[in-house]
């Protein structure tokens, strides 16, 4: 190979070690991107999860729903670690976020309070700003 193509292609390689820290779209192997991740998963459950507590949650079946989205929330702090998907500490900060507050979330509907669940949420939404401002709003270099 002549020296200037493996110039070239070292190059390319450092390059492409810096870019997921400011651009981290997929994980490596799988499909989902981090865009579907977010807009079919995440956000939906995290709507229903506003939306279920201000309409004042009231029988077994609104309980329920809270619950399992609650559990799809701190299952989507796992999903974002997977799949070498995190580029950087502050990724990492925002899923343990992401993982801590929806726990609390999920124990404060399992005993069906209401106003502690509502205090848990923000905790969730805290981790979404985390890793926003860094990750999705940040200017691409
Ligand atoms: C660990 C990082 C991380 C966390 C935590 C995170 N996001 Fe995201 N989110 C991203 C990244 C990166 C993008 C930009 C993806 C792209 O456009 O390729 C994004 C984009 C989005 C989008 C736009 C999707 C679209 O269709 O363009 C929504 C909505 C969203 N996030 C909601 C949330 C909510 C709600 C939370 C918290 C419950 C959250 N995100 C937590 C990294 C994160």
């Amino acid at each position: 190979m002549p020296k200037r193509a493996v110039a070239l292609l070292s190059l390319a390689l450092v390059f492409s070690l810096f870019l997921p820290a400011s651009a981290q779209k997929k994980g490596k192997t799988r499909p989902l991107t981090t865009k579907q991740l977010m807009a079919g998963l995440v956000k939906p459950q995290l709507v229903a999860v506003q939306e279920g507590l201000k309409a004042g949650p009231k029988t077994d079946e609104d309980w329920a729903a809270l619950a399992t989205s609650a559990a799809l929330l701190n299952e989507s702090g796992y999903l974002m670690m997977d799949d070498h998907r995190c580029p950087d500490e502050i990724w990492k900060t925002a899923c343990e976020e992401l993982k801590t507050g929806s726990t609390t979330l999920a124990a404060a509907i399992e005993k069906r309070d209401a106003a502690a669940a509502t205090e848990h949420v923000a905790l969730v939404i805290k981790s979404c700003k985390t890793c926003h401002a860094e990750h999705k709003y940040k200017k691409k270099p």
